[in-house]
C-alpha cells in the first residue's frame, strides 16, 4: 500500500514521504509571499530545517526564521515571535516542528493582528469570540514529530512564565489551512522522543475514547489511532528509519488530535501542571500517568475498553488492556513513576491546584476533585 494521500479532513493535509518539496505550493494556496518559519531552538540548526529554508528560498519565498522558542513555549517567546513577524513584513507563518514549534507558530499567526493580551483568549466559554478573526495570518503546519497532532488542532498550549500555568489558547481559525505530513522529517528523532511523542498520540486516543461526551466520529478515530500506535510505535522505536512505521505514526498523531475534540481527561490534567512546574517531556509524562488513571477510571470505562481490547487483539478485556499499557511503557523505556521524572512529594498540592483548573478535566469519565486528584498524583508518584 502506498502511504500517500491528499485529505481535506479535518483540514487540507498533504500526506506522504518527500512532500516537504510541496511547501511553496502550500504557501501559495494560502496567499503567502513572505512566510516566517517558526520552530524551536533545537531544530533550527538541523538539516531538515535548513533544507526546508532552501526549498522556500529557491521558490522566491525568502528564508525568514524565528526559533527563539522554549520546549514549553511561553508568552515571552510569543511576544518575540510576533515582533519578528512584524519587523520582517511577513504575510503568513510556517509552523514547523514538534509541539513547541507548531504551537508557538500558530500563536504568532494568531496574535500578529490582535490588540488584547494572549491570556484573554484562553479556552474558556466563548472567549475566542473576543479575537479579531480577520486579522489572523494564514498558517501552514509541518510536523517533525509524531505525537502532538497540533498540526490539525485549533488551539495552542502556552505556559505563563510567571505563574507556571499552562494555558490552552483556542480559536477556530488557528487550525492550519494546509498541513504537510512528510514522515521523512521524523526519521532523525532520537529514540526517547520517538517513544514520548508516540505515547502522547496514544494518550490522546485513550482519553478521547474514554471521554463520556457523544461524538461517534471521534470514537472511531480514537480506536484506529490506538491500533496504529500499538502496531507501529515499537517498529519506529526499534528502527527510526522504518519509513512505513514513521508514516503510520504520523497518521496516528493527527488522528489523536482529531479525536480529542471529544475531550481529554485526567492524564492531560495531571501532565500539564507537571510539565509547567518540572519541565518534563509532555508525552513521557502522560505515559507515566496513564496506568494510574486507567485504574481510577475503571468503573466508567471498563465496558468500552472490553470492546477496544478485542479490536486491538489484546486478550483479557479491560484488565488485559491495562496490563498491555504497562508492558508497552516498559518496552519503550518509559519510567514507572513520576518520581523518576523529578516530581517531588511536596509539589503535589501545587500540582493539584493546576490540575483542577485544567480544561482537560471536563472530559474525564469520573468527576475530578482536589481530593481524588491528590490521590492520583500520589499513586503515580
Ligand atoms: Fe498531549
Amino acid at each position: 500500500m502506498s502511504l500517500v494521500g491528499n485529505w481535506s479532513y479535518p483540514t487540507n493535509i498533504k500526506f506522504g514521504a518527500g512532500r516537504i518539496k510541496e511547501l511553496p505550493e502550500a504557501c501559495a494556496a494560502l496567499g503567502m509571499k513572505k512566510p516566517l518559519l517558526v520552530t524551536d531552538r533545537g531544530l533550527a540548526d538541523l538539516p531538515i530545517t535548513k533544507e526546508t529554508l532552501n526549498i522556500l528560498d529557491a521558490a522566491g519565498l525568502g528564508r525568514g526564521l524565528f526559533s527563539n522558542v522554549d520546549p514549553n513555549p511561553n508568552e515571552t517567546n510569543l511576544d518575540a515571535g510576533v515582533a519578528a513577524y512584524k519587523a520582517g513584513g511577513h504575510d503568513g507563518v510556517i509552523a514547523f516542528g514538534g509541539g513547541s514549534g507548531l504551537d508557538l507558530g500558530k500563536m504568532v499567526a494568531f496574535m500578529a493582528g490582535q490588540t488584547r493580551p494572549v491570556w484573554d483568549f484562553e479556552d474558556i466559554g466563548d472567549w475566542w469570540t473576543r479575537a479579531e478573526a480577520d486579522a489572523i495570518a494564514p498558517i501552514v503546519a509541518v510536523p517533525t514529530t509524531a505525537g502532538t497532532g497540533s498540526e490539525v488542532g485549533r488551539a495552542s498550549v502556552i505556559t505563563n512564565s510567571e505563574t507556571h500555568a499552562k494555558k490552552i489558547i483556542f480559536h477556530p481559525k488557528v487550525l492550519p489551512g494546509v498541513v504537510i505530513c512528510d514522515p521523512e522529517l521524523t526519521v532523525g528523532m532520537p529514540q526517547f522522543i520517538t517513544a514520548g511523542t508516540g505515547l502522547d498520540a496514544f494518550a490522546h486516543c485513550v482519553e478521547a475514547f474514554s471521554s463520556p461526551h457523544y461524538h461517534p466520529m471521534s470514537q472511531g478515530i480514537a480506536l484506529e489511532g490506538m491500533r496504529l500506535v500499538k502496531e507501529y510505535l515499537p517498529r519506529a522505536y526499534a528502527d527510526g528509519s522504518d519509513i512505513e512505521a514513521r508514516a503510520q505514526m504520523m497518521s496516528a498523531a493527527a488522528m489523536g488530535a482529531t479525536a480529542f475534540m471529544k475531550g481529554l481527561g485526567a492524564i492531560h490534567a495531571m501532565s500539564h501542571p507537571i510539565g509547567a512546574v518540572f519541565n518534563t517531556h509532555h508525552g513521557t509524562t502522560n505515559a507515566v500517568c496513564m496506568p494510574a488513571v486507567l485504574e481510577f477510571n475503571a468503573p466508567a470505562i471498563a465496558d468500552r475498553f472490553n470492546s477496544a481490547a478485542a479490536y486491538l487483539g489484546i486478550s483479557g478485556g479491560f484488565d488485559g488492556f491495562r496490563a498491555f499499557v504497562q508492558d508497552f511503557n516498559d518496552s519503550l523505556g518509559i519510567p514507572r513513576k513520576l518520581g523518576d521524572l523529578g516530581v517531588t512529594q511536596n509539589a503535589i498540592p501545587e500540582l493539584v491546584k493546576g490540575a483542577i483548573i485544567d480544561p482537560s478535566c471536563g472530559g474525564n469519565p469520573v468527576k475530578l476533585t482536589e481530593d481524588n486528584l491528590s490521590t492520583l498524583f500520589q499513586a503515580a508518584l
